[in-house]
């Protein structure tokens, strides 16, 4: 089976994106039944991005923290969507193929109209790329949060529609909805989210992961006092992140021996080791450009062969020549 998932490179991960996406995602390479092809979307990030020099930042922390969280070149065709110029040129084709009102009826063009943010033409053909960053690999599955499954529908559609039209070309996708394992909490019990603010960084400084930790909304039970895990935040977070004394630590707060300070200190202990390896990882990686480069390199010849191949038949089923003549 193929799967395909394309990442947007925006921000800082978070635990929250870790636990509920990032993880799953990186599973299905793991798994070896599955061929995965992952690249960074950075092509749609012009649709809202305007500084080089912050696209240029983003990209390169993104490809980094991917592969620091688990994405292995090795069982994986990792690369970059602006390596691969089929990507852009099947674009338009499928774009022919695409009707306005499949466009109009996007959630995510239609949320942003509503919030009043200028849309560009690229905002609004956002889904029709999504298509050819999907069918120019003959993806069966798609993985992604559920706020994209409409995009690999559409991008069904375009697909069978170019298939009635020109003959068999294209592989029909299907999504596959990442469920949360659970709402991850934010710092405040709220669902963490940017826009919340009240994220957990993965990647942040030894200081500002304890500050943050130390932060984490509690209630006002006074020491000594016991306290009941099921209502604290701190202990979820201790669950979520597999603690192994989770017992030890539950009996220290139900008789009162534990309290919030020491619990959180040892949450910091914990989530700090949790992603120790791949903190190690991402800071080789940094300082090891010629390394990246070379993962990017081998990845992007490995997924231009195919993309080309699809191309080619596209253009061939269009009625173009199967090359180009330069
Ligand atoms: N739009 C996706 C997101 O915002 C990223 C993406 C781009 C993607 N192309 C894709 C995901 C193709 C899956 C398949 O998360």
């Amino acid at each position: 089976m193929r799967i395909l998932t394309g990442m947007q490179s925006s921000g800082d991960p978070h635990i929250g994106n870790y636990f509920g996406m990032m993880r799953q995602t990186i599973k299905f390479q793991n798994e070896g039944k599955n061929e995965c092809f992952y690249f960074i979307a950075d092509l749609h990030s012009f649709t809202t991005q305007r500084s080089p020099e912050e696209f240029r930042q983003n990209q390169a922390r993104c490809v980094i923290d991917w592969l620091a969280l688990g994405v292995n070149p090795e069982k994986s065709i990792f690369y970059r969507q602006s390596d691969i110029r089929a990507h852009t040129e099947l674009t338009w084709l499928l774009l022919c193929q695409t009707p306005m009102g499949l466009l109009e009826r996007a959630h995510s063009f239609k949320d942003k109209k509503a919030r009043g943010l200028e849309a560009n033409a690229g905002l609004f053909t956002y889904p029709v790329l999504m298509a050819s960053d999907i069918l120019l690999y003959g993806a069966n599955k798609v993985p992604v949060g559920k706020d994209q499954k409409q995009h690999v529908e559409m991008a069904r559609d375009i697909a069978q529609k170019f298939n009635s039209t020109f003959g068999e070309t294209f592989v029909i996708p299907e999504p596959e909805v990442l469920k949360e394992v659970e709402t991850i909490p934010g710092l405040d019990g709220q669902k963490m989210s940017k826009s919340y603010g009240n994220t957990i960084e993965i990647f942040a400084d030894e200081s500002v992961l304890k500050k943050k930790i130390m932060s984490i909304k509690t209630d006002s039970v006074p020491l000594g006092q016991p306290i009941d895990p099921k209502k604290c935040l701190v202990f979820r977070f201790h669950e979520l992140f597999g603690n192994p004394d989770l017992e030890t630590l539950r009996k220290g707060y139900t008789e009162g021996k534990i309290g919030f300070g020491d619990s959180k200190k040892q949450l910091f202990e914990f989530v700090w080791e949790y992603f120790r390896p791949a903190r190690e990882k991402r800071g080789k990686l940094l300082k090891d450009t010629g390394l990246v480069e070379k993962i990017l390199k081998k990845g992007a010849g490995k997924a231009n062969a195919i993309a080309e191949e699809t191309l080619s038949k596209a253009r061939e089923r269009v009625g173009l020549a199967k090359k180009h003549l330069v």
